[in-house]
């Protein structure tokens, strides 16, 4: 055992301090025995990298999605930004998305010399609002980001009316959504460029790792050739042919993803269900015990999608404002509850505010919301127990609110 785990738990004994005091995070990996032995078998095999288990992950995540094409590299960043670029997004262009998501959404388009132009979301939902993504396209428009936050799917049908009005690309930031349906569809089927992240906090992870789906091959081909510096064939095709010789045709990454860590995103894929199965039942919990609190103003979700609940998003009610929010989150990790605040806007980052006119931008909904939420400990394998844990705190902190 690590010294510090040790002598942690050792003080502990010693002082007598109860389990019940642990620190819950707000999200973590499951890891189980088929894990351990599907990356063992992998770390034993010829290949660790580029081989056959990455190909078989892109396969598994295409039959789960319902989608042809699906392409692993080596983090939910780098999916966004092979997605941009098979997109064909460059100097000039704008991308439309919800400024209330993790930098990469954005930064990815900032990375093709594009700018990235941010649309209100709808207070309800937190989810980019269709009507303000209108207002906002220009000629120099190219696609849409739509970031499925915490994990509900936005409105597709919405999003994808104006793609087809205006011919831009509707690409979809998955990286909460994974399991999510918006009809009886993933969200991968309904956008033309799907990411996602397999970062130890999301629904199945890979240590870190991400994919991009696509229904277009041409799509995939250019993404598998910018995972790989932009080079026409890998290694494994240059065996297969028995040649030494290769191009480079674009100017690419090293955005591969290992055998290794595919190895346990298909293990972990197998868990899907069950696990998404948890996240709802939690959420379920969370809605019911905090149901009718005048301090709350619970997201709504809508009854076509099914929400995969990467994250479970408390909002305080709109008397409330970031000084309320702050002592509510100091309260709860006091009390060793690892609450979190997804997210501040994108453009108010420094980087945003000092290189991209981040200080001009204004989106309301965002901003009020963003004072007032905070994400809740949600993971498969927390237990009722931790759950009652989390409800009591929140109670209590609830009424020491002026
Ligand atoms: C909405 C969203 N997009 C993209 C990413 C980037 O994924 P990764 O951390 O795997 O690069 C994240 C990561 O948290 C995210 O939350």
């Amino acid at each position: 055992m690590n010294c510090e785990l040790w002598y942690v738990g050792a003080l502990r004994k010693a002082c007598s301090v109860p389990d019940e005091m642990d620190f819950i995070p707000y999200g973590r990996q499951s890891i189980d025995r088929d894990d351990e032995a599907a990356v063992l078998d992998a770390l034993r095999s010829p290949l660790l990298t580029t081989g056959p288990r990455v190909a078989q992950f892109e396969q598994d995540m295409c039959q789960y999605l319902g989608v042809p094409f699906a392409v692993a590299v080596s983090n939910g960043t780098a999916a966004l930004h092979c997605a941009v670029h098979a997109a064909g997004i460059g100097k000039g262009d704008e991308v439309i998305l919800s400024p209330l998501t993790f930098a990469a959404s954005a930064n990815c388009v900032l990375y093709l010399g594009a700018t990235p132009v941010f649309a209100d979301v709808l207070a309800d939902t937190l989810l980019i609002a269709p009507v303000d993504v209108e207002k906002k396209i220009t000629s120099r428009t190219r696609a849409i980001i739509a970031v499925d936050y915490a994990g509900q799917p936005c409105d597709y049908t919405a999003l994808r009316e104006l793609c087809n009005r205006y011919h831009l690309v509707l690409i979809a930031d998955c990286a909460h959504s994974l399991g999510a349906t918006y009809g009886d569809r993933s969200c991968a089927f309904h956008a033309d460029l799907a990411t996602y992240s397999f970062h130890p906090v999301k629904h199945i992870t890979s240590g870190e790792g991400g994919l991009v789906t696509t229904h277009r091959k041409e799509w995939a081909d250019a993404m598998r050739r910018f995972r790989n510096h932009g080079i026409d064939a890998d290694h494994a095709q240059r065996s297969r042919e028995g040649t030494w010789r290769y191009t480079m045709k674009t100017l690419g990454y090293n955005y591969r993803i290992t055998d290794i860590q595919c190895a346990l995103a298909s293990s972990q894929l197998k868990k899907i269900d069950g696990w998404l199965e948890r996240r709802q039942q939690i959420a379920k919990q969370y809605d019911a015990a905090f149901a009718g609190d005048h301090r709350l103003d619970p997201l709504y979700v809508h009854e076509n999608r099914t929400h995969a609940y990467h994250l479970y998003v408390l909002r305080l009610a709109e008397q409330y404002g970031a000084n309320a929010r702050q002592q509510l989150f100091d309260f709860l990790r006091s009390r060793r509850i690892g609450v979190n605040v997804h997210y501040i806007p994108v453009y108010q980052h420094d980087y945003y505010v000092q290189h991209h006119n981040g200080g001009y931008v204004h989106c309301p909904n965002t901003e009020s919301a963003c004072e007032r939420i905070m994400s809740l400990p949600m993971f498969n394998s927390l237990s009722d127990d931790a759950v009652a844990r989390v409800i009591a705190a929140v109670q209590q902190g609830l009424s020491d609110l002026p």
